[in-house]
């Protein structure tokens, strides 16, 4: 058993935040070639949220981040280190958690971003349990946001239908009281990171001037993403289950990324897990990539679907591609 597995891992507050702004499948329809119909029976998506002008992730984030804080009855101030998942930051620099920690009235955390795509979170859970371990006073605060509205191709109906902005945030600490990480495993396959991109990186170099090219928006094989996302969101949660000793049995309820409503329903097909037992809110926010896990999980608090006593099983699958699960007791 690793140092990390030894000491207890609390996530002990949890806030999430949406923009106001809401986009809904008839408004896509005045936008692009599609149809309400057509979404909803392929994804299970009605509407999403879509940033206002002039504000980014990193304000998501602060909101969610605030209340976290304060369901963690804990204080700005108390905080050590700053992680935050997002692969569509404010900027390529300064990092978006340096902005975040500065909305916040921060000084003096580690503060870094990380791009795990939608398993951003998942990702950030398994790095919070090895700050803790190694530092065991650490309070690290987590983040998950996205501002993908801002990387899409309004005129590719086959994926600015699929996504929307938003932002979730957990406080972790060694100590108190709050839900036990209880195991938490991350995996990759980098060869098939080229199924599902976002540009704007420095592959493509751009002179000033140069018009943007498809390559700058969220591009995708749809199909393969599909496949891969239900084969390793199920067989990752299966072996975390197994080297626990625990079946689907001993879980209250399943928090999966929220892509695709087809996708949650076969992984859970697959677990063998009766969809009463699976927590879905894709049709409010779409996907919202990072942010979609910890968005769900605040939104099963608050609907009373996810209390206390329960143990959480948390699968997701992203960009890269990235995969993990993680188990959760609250
Ligand atoms: N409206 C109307 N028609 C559409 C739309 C749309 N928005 N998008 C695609 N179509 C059309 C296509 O052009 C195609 O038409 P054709 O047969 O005349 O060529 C037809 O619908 C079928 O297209 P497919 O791509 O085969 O549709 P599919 O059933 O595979 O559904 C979808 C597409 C929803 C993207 C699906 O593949 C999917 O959900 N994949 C998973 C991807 C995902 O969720 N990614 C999220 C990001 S990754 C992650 O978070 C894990």
């Amino acid at each position: 058993m690793t140092a990390s597995r030894d000491i207890a891992c609390r996530v002990r507050g949890f806030g999430a935040y949406t923009p106001v702004d809401v986009l809904t499948n008839f408004d896509l329809e005045k936008i692009v070639e599609t149809t309400d119909e057509w979404i909803t029976t392929r994804t299970g998506i009605k509407q999403r949220h879509r940033l206002a002008e002039g504000q980014n992730a990193s304000d998501a984030a602060a909101e969610a981040a605030r209340l976290a804080l304060a369901d963690a009855g804990m204080e700005p101030g108390e905080i050590t280190h700053v992680i935050n998942a997002t692969c569509t930051p404010d900027y390529l620099c300064p990092n978006t958690a340096c902005l975040i920690e500065a909305k916040l009235g921060i000084v003096g955390a580690m503060a870094f971003d990380f791009n795990a795509a939608c398993s951003g979170y998942v990702y950030g859970l398994s790095m919070a349990r090895a700050i803790v371990a190694a530092q065991p006073e650490a309070r690290v605060l987590l983040t998950a946001t996205e501002a993908l509205t801002r990387r899409l191709n309004w005129a590719d109906r086959s994926t600015c239908v699929l996504f929307g902005d938003g932002a979730g945030a957990s406080v972790i600490t060694a100590d108190g009281e709050g839900a036990l990480l209880e195991d938490v495993r991350c995996a990759s396959d980098g060869n098939l990171g080229g199924l599902l991109t976002i540009g704007g990186g420095t592959s493509t170099p751009y002179a000033k001037g140069d018009p943007i090219g498809d390559d700058f928006f969220v591009q995708m094989n749809g199909r393969d993403v599909f496949k891969h996302a239900v084969r390793n969101m199920a067989a990752i949660s299966q072996e975390v289950l197994e080297r626990n000793g625990l079946t689907t049995d001993d879980v209250a309820l399943l928090i999966p990324h929220q892509a695709n409503l087809r996708i949650i329903e076969a992984v859970g097909d697959r677990l063998g897990i009766p969809t009463e037992r699976v927590f879905v809110n894709l049709h409010e926010f779409g996907n919202t990539s990072a942010a979609s896990v910890p968005l769900a999980i605040a939104d099963a608090r608050a609907k009373g679907v996810l209390r206390p006593g329960m143990r959480v099983l948390l699968a997701t699958f992203g960009g890269g591609f990235t995969w993990g699960a993680a188990l959760l007791h609250f």
